[in-house]
């Protein structure tokens, strides 16, 4: 599967943009602010029908401007063209070959889609949350019921939430209707954080050889999955916890509370490891997201790469530069605000290469460097 033709209007700091790509590698050139960024996220958007960035939707709608339209042009054996576009004031549309798309987790997945960029490493440095939404994009692009799980998971959390606050606001309870809401809530829990826990399993190997083959470290990395809901008394604890849930008005315990311990020797990688060693952990992490998808969808996803070259030291650069040259990845996009820099380090790869280079939202096609195949 591969973007054969992508259309904007209104995106961001594209006011209108149309882009042919090459099924090899694409490169992405042009100043900082130029919109190369933006044109990754373009992509991820009608892959994932939401900005990588966690940003909301309205604000991707160019400044001044009353909508966004992003048009993509896929092709595998069949031709696919997918509509993701917002007015101000309406609700966002996806429609795939002109069949509007209601339920999100019919279309995550269909075109796959995996994003390394710069702030990545907040996966390992920061809170839970980042690791979550890590495992949670690639488990919803090879399981839609999954995702349909994790989506009720949250509509029903949020309602549990706002009865909690409800209840203190107004100084009363009713315990009968807290618990139309408890009970589906704890079985959403327990049949995500089953898959969770069996996710991990298929995921440690691809992961650990993965890491190895990025560098020769004789330190051994391991990650585990941890949670409340992961034991054989959670419906009891959650009862238990429903005192202080009333209190403090939330939802104490669930998955929206788990994490996955990301370990060095048996300490933690965020506290102990090297800055290579979290780089490297972190882009086998996205490999290992590249390689599982693939296994499942039978198809290689969209590789976006986005400023690597700025992130990643020689060495890890040069494995990298080995995977594309092996042409273990599909259809690469590689941004790079150092034009001459992409240029020689690509230049030994046999693979097609098409280089665009932005300037302020317009967008040139540029072949004079391109390789032939
Ligand atoms: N909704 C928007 N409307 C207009 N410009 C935007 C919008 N969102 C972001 N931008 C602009 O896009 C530019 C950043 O683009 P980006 O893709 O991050 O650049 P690059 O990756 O090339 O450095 C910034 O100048 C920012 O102000
Ligand atoms: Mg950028």
């Amino acid at each position: 599967m591969y973007l054969k033709k992508l259309q904007l209007v209104n995106f961001k700091n594209h006011e209108e943009a149309t882009l042919m790509f090459s099924s090899a590698i694409n490169c992405l050139v042009g100043e900082n602010g130029s919109g190369k960024t933006n044109l990754l996220d373009a992509i991820y958007y009608l892959s994932m029908t939401k900005s990588a960035f966690g940003n909301t939707d309205l604000m991707a709608i160019k400044h001044e401007a009353q909508y966004f339209s992003i048009i993509g042009h896929f092709e595998d054996t069949d031709e696919y063209k997918v509509v993701c576009s917002l007015k101000q004031g309406e609700k966002k549309q996806l429609k795939v070959n002109s069949s509007l798309i209601t339920k999100t987790s019919v279309h995550i997945g269909r075109f796959p889609v995996v994003l390394i960029a710069p702030d990545d490493i907040a996966v390992i440095k920061e809170g839970s949350e980042e690791r979550r939404r890590f495992f949670d994009t690639t488990m919803s692009q090879i399981d839609a019921e999954y995702l349909e799980e994790l989506i009720k998971y949250n509509r029903y959390l949020k309602q549990r939430n706002s009865l909690l606050k409800q209840f203190y606001e107004k100084n009363y309870r009713d315990l009968d209707l807290l618990a139309t809401y408890s009970e589906p809530l704890v079985q959403c829990a327990l049949s995500i954080s089953q898959k969770r826990k069996e996710f991990i399993l298929n995921f440690k190997p691809l992961f650990n050889s993965l890491y190895n083959e990025l560098c020769n470290d004789k330190e051994q990395v391991t990650m585990a999955y941890v949670s409340y809901v992961d034991q054989p008394d959670f419906e009891a604890i959650f009862k238990k916890q429903q005192a202080e849930d009333l209190r403090l008005q939330r939802t104490t315990v669930g998955i929206h509370t788990d994490d996955y311990d990301f370990l060095i020797g048996s300490h933690p990688l965020r506290k102990i490891g090297s800055q290579g060693q979290q780089k490297s952990f972190l882009v086998a992490l996205k490999l290992a997201q590249f390689e599982i998808i693939k296994d499942y969808k039978n198809s290689k996803p969209i590789l976006l790469l986005d400023d690597i070259f700025d992130k990643l030291d020689d060495a890890r650069i040069k494995q990298l530069l080995t995977m594309i040259a092996n042409e273990r990845f599909g259809q690469l996009f590689i941004t790079d605000a150092r034009p001459e820099r992409t240029k020689a380090l690509l230049k030994n790869l046999k693979a097609e290469i098409a280089t665009f280079k932005l300037e302020f939202g317009q967008t040139l096609q540029d072949t004079s460097f391109d390789n032939k195949v």
